[in-house]
C-alpha cells in the first residue's frame, strides 16, 4: 500500500509530486507528505489526511524546488497522524525517506540504534530505515552505499526513496516486494510506485525488480542489486493514456468502471475468439496448454474479489477441462506448507499484480516446481513478471478501490480458458461455436442491465439505512453472492454476508425477520427450482427479497418483493451479468449515504503488505 513519487530535474517538482500523489491515493490516503531541497536545506511538509488538504493548508502551489519526494500513506505501524506520516527525517535533518512496505525486524534494529544514541520520533517501522542509513553515512559511506548496506540489514518489504542535502544531485531508490518505477525524461527523471503517477510526464520507464537499488540524477541513472552485483536495465515504452485514468465526467471512478464494462469485456476478448474453429486463443499460454491439461490438479490462489473469481473458475475448469481444482486464499496458502509438485498448475489471479500475499504464495509455488500462470490486469506488474506464463485481462486501469470491471474481465478470461481446454479435449466444434456466440453477445447484455440502472437506484434508496444484507446464490452464483456482499461491505459499511442459498437452513435462517433484506440470485438454470424453494422458505419467515431474475421469469417475480432483471446467458457467463446489479446496488447505497466510494475508509486498492 502507500504511494511514492519523486522528481529530480530542472523544473519545479511540486506540481508533479502533488498531482502524482493524488493519482496514487487509491493506494492509501491516511496521510500525505513531501520532502524537498530548498536553499541547501531539506524541508518536510506532511500531515494526516489527503494530499488536497495538505496542498491547500500549506499553499504548496507557491513552492518551487527541483528535487523532491512524496508519499501517501496507508497506515500499518502507528496510527494515521502527522508524526507517523512520511517523509521521515534523521536526527539532524540531513536525509529523509519515504517508504512503502513493512520492515519486519524493525524492533530489533530500533533497540540497537537506540543503544547507539539514535532517537525515534514516530511509531512507524519505516523510521528505522532513515536512522540506519544515517548510521552508515556516519561511517563514511556514500548515500548509495549507506542505503545499500542498510537494506542488507532489514527483513521485509520496501519501495524506498531517499534524498540527502549533502548529495543533493541524486535520489536513491530501492525495491523489494513493493513496486518502484523510474520514469525517464529529458534532463529530468521521475520515480513512482505506479505508472499512473508518471503518464502525463513520460512514457519511458524502467521497472526496478526485487532486491535492486538505483541512483537517479537529472540526466542519468545506474542500478545494482542490493548484494552489489551490476545489472543492466531496459528502458521500456508504456502504452497508457491520461484519459484512461480520469473520471471522464462520472461522479466516481467506481461508477465509470461499472459503466465501462461493455467495453472492458470487449477488450478482454478482442482477438481471442476463433469463430471458424469454435474455440479461443490465449497467446500468452499457447505453449503451456499441454502442461495445464496434463496437470494432476489446478490450484487457484488469490485474495478478495480475485479469490471470488477463483471460485467461479473452479466450477468452469472442473466442468469443461475435467481437472480437479482447488481454490485457496493466498494468505493461507503461503503459510500452510501446501503439498505441490511439478505436475500441478498454480494460477494466480490479481488485478494489481502487486498483492503481497499472492506474490509470496507465487514464489512458494514456484520454488516447489509447479507451473505458474498469472492472470493480471496491470501490465508489467510483479505477479505478471514472476509468472512463467499468463494472460492479461486488458480491462484497463481500475482506480476505484472496489473491484468491478476487473472482476468481470477475470471471469471472462476463465471462460476463454475453459473453452480452449474443452475444445482440446472432447467438446464439439458446434458446442464451442455456441459458447463463442454467447461470449460475443455478453457486452450487449451488460449494456442492457446498465441502461436499466434507475430501478436499482430506486431500490438502493429504500435500503440505504439497513444494518445488514444477505446475498444468496447456488452453483456459479454462490461466488457472485460473496462478491456482491463484499461490494456492499467495503463501500457502504453495511454488514453483508454471502451464502450458498441452501446452506441458509443450517444456521443463518435464524437471522431472517421482516428487517432483513436478502438479495437472491435466481437465474433460470439447473438449480432454479431449488432456489425457488429457498426463496419460499425465506418469505415464510418474512424476509424481504430482492430477486435478480431473468427477463422472462414470471414465477418468481410474483413471489419476491423487488425485481432486478438480467438477460439470460449460458451458466458459465452468468456471473458476469449477475454481478452488475450488485455492483450498482452497493454503489448507489454508498452514494445515498454520502460516502466516498472511491476511497472507502481503511482500504487501499492494492494490498502490498501482508
Ligand atoms: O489486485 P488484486 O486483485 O490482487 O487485489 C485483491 C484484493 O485486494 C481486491 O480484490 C479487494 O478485495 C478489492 N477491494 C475488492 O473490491
Amino acid at each position: 500500500m502507500c504511494g511514492i513519487v519523486g522528481y529530480i530535474g530542472n523544473r519545479n517538482a511540486c506540481p508533479f509530486l502533488t498531482e502524482g500523489l493524488k493519482r496514487l491515493e487509491y493506494r492509501g490516503y491516511d496521510s500525505a507528505g513531501i520532502a524537498f531541497l530548498s536553499d541547501n536545506e531539506l524541508e518536510i511538509i506532511k500531515d494526516k489526511g489527503k494530499i488536497s488538504e495538505l496542498e491547500s493548508n500549506n499553499s504548496l502551489s507557491n513552492l518551487n524546488f527541483s528535487v523532491g519526494i512524496g508519499h501517501t500513506r496507508w497506515a500499518t505501524h502507528g496510527e494515521p497522524n502527522k508524526i507517523n506520516a512520511h517523509p521521515h527525517f534523521n536526527h539532524n535533518k540531513s536525509i529523509c525517506i519515504v517508504h512503502n512496505g513493512i520492515i519486519e525486524n524493525y524492533e530489533e534494529i530500533k533497540i540497537k540504534l537506540e543503544k547507539d544514541g539514535f532517537r525515534f520520533i514516530s511509531e512507524t517501522d519505516s523510521e528505522v530505515l532513515v536512522h540506519l542509513i544515517d548510521y552508515f553515512l556516519s561511517r563514511g559511506y556514500s548515500l548509495f552505499q549507506a542505503v545499500r548496506y542498510s537494506l542488507n540489514e532489514v527483513n521485509g518489504t520496501y519501495g524506498l526513496a531517499v534524498i540527502s542535502k549533502k548529495e543533493p544531485d541524486k535520489i536513491i531508490v530501492a525495491r523489494k516486494g513493493s513496486p518502484l518505477i523510474i520514469g525517464i525524461g529529458k534532463n529530468e527523471n521521475f520515480i513512482a510506485s505506479d505508472l499512473q503517477a508518471l503518464i502525463s510526464y513520460t512514457n519511458k520507464v524502467v521497472y526496478l525488480a526485487d532486491d535492486e537499488i538505483a541512483e537517479i540524477r537529472n540526466d542519468s541513472f545506474f542500478t545494482r542489486t542490493i548484494s552489489d552485483e551490476s545489472i543492466k536495465k531496459e528502458i521500456e515504452d508504456v502504452d497508457l493514456e491520461l484519459e484512461q485514468i480520469s473520471k471522464g465526467g462520472y461522479a466516481h471512478f467506481m461508477l465509470k468502471e461499472i459503466m465501462e464494462q461493455p467495453n472492458s469485456i470487449q477488450n478482454s476478448i478482442r482477438g481471442r475468439l476463433l469463430f471458424e474453429e469454435g474455440t479461443s486463443k490465449l497467446g500468452g499460454i499457447e505453449n503451456y496448454v499441454d502442461r495445464i491439461l496434463n496437470s494432476r490438479r489446478i490450484i487457484i490462489t488469490a485474495c478478495g474479489s480475485s479469490w471470488h473469481v477463483g471460485l467461479i473458475a473452479e466450477y468452469m475448469l472442473e466442468q469443461f477441462a475435467g481437472i480437479p481444482v482447488e481454490v485457496d486464499y493466498a494468505s493461507e496458502f503461503r503459510y500452510r506448507n501446501p503439498i505441490i509438485s511439478n505436475d500441478d498448475t498454480v494460477i494466480f489471479i490479481s488485478q494489481s499484480g502487486e498483492t503481497a500475499d499472492s506474490l509470496a504464495a507465487l514464489k512458494e509455488a514456484k520454488r516447489k516446481g509447479a507451473l505458474i500462470v498469472g492472470i493480471c490486469n496491470v501490465v508489467g506488474s510483479s505477479i505478471a513478471r514472476e509468472s512463467m506464463t499468463g494472460v492479461y485481462i486488458h480491462a484497463g486501469p481500475e482506480i476505484g478501490v472496489a473491484s468491478t470491471k476487473a472482476f468481470s474481465s477475470q471471469v471472462m478470461i476463465f471462460a476463454l480458458l475453459s473453452l480452449l481446454l474443452a475444445r482440446r479435449l472432447n467438446m464439439s466444434k458446434q458446442d464451442g461455436s455456441n459458447i463463442i456466440l454467447e461470449i460475443n453477445s455478453i457486452s450487449e447484455k451488460i449494456k442492457n442491465i446498465l441502461d436499466n440502472n434507475e430501478i436499482i437506484k430506486n431500490i438502493a434508496e429504500k435500503f440505504k439505512d439497513v444494518k445488514n444484507f444477505l446475498y444468496l446464490g447456488r452453483g456459479y452464483n454462490f461466488p457472485v453472492a460473496l462478491e456482491g456482499a463484499l461490494k456492499m461491505k467495503e463501500i457502504s459499511y453495511i454488514h453483508a454476508e454471502g451464502y450458498p442459498a441452501a446452506e441458509m437452513k443450517h444456521g443463518p435462517i435464524a437471522l431472517i425477520d421482516e428487517n432483513m433484506p436478502i438479495v437472491v440470485l435466481a437465474p433460470k438454470d439447473s438449480v432454479y427450482e431449488k432456489v425457488v424453494s429457498n426463496i419460499k422458505e425465506l418469505k415464510a419467515r418474512k424476509g424481504i427479497i430482492i430477486g435478480i431474475l431473468n427477463e422472462q421469469d414470471n414465477e418468481l417475480s410474483n413471489i419476491v418483493d423487488y425485481v432486478i432483471r438480467v438477460p439470460e446467458t449460458i451458466r458459465m457467463l452468468m456471473p458476469i451479468l449477475n454481478i452488475i446489479p450488485l455492483q450498482l446496488l452497493a454503489y448507489y447505497i454508498a452514494v445515498s449515504k454520502g460516502l466516498n466510494v472511491d476511497q472507502p475508509r481503511n482500504l487501499a486498492k492494492s494490498v502490498t503488505v501482508e
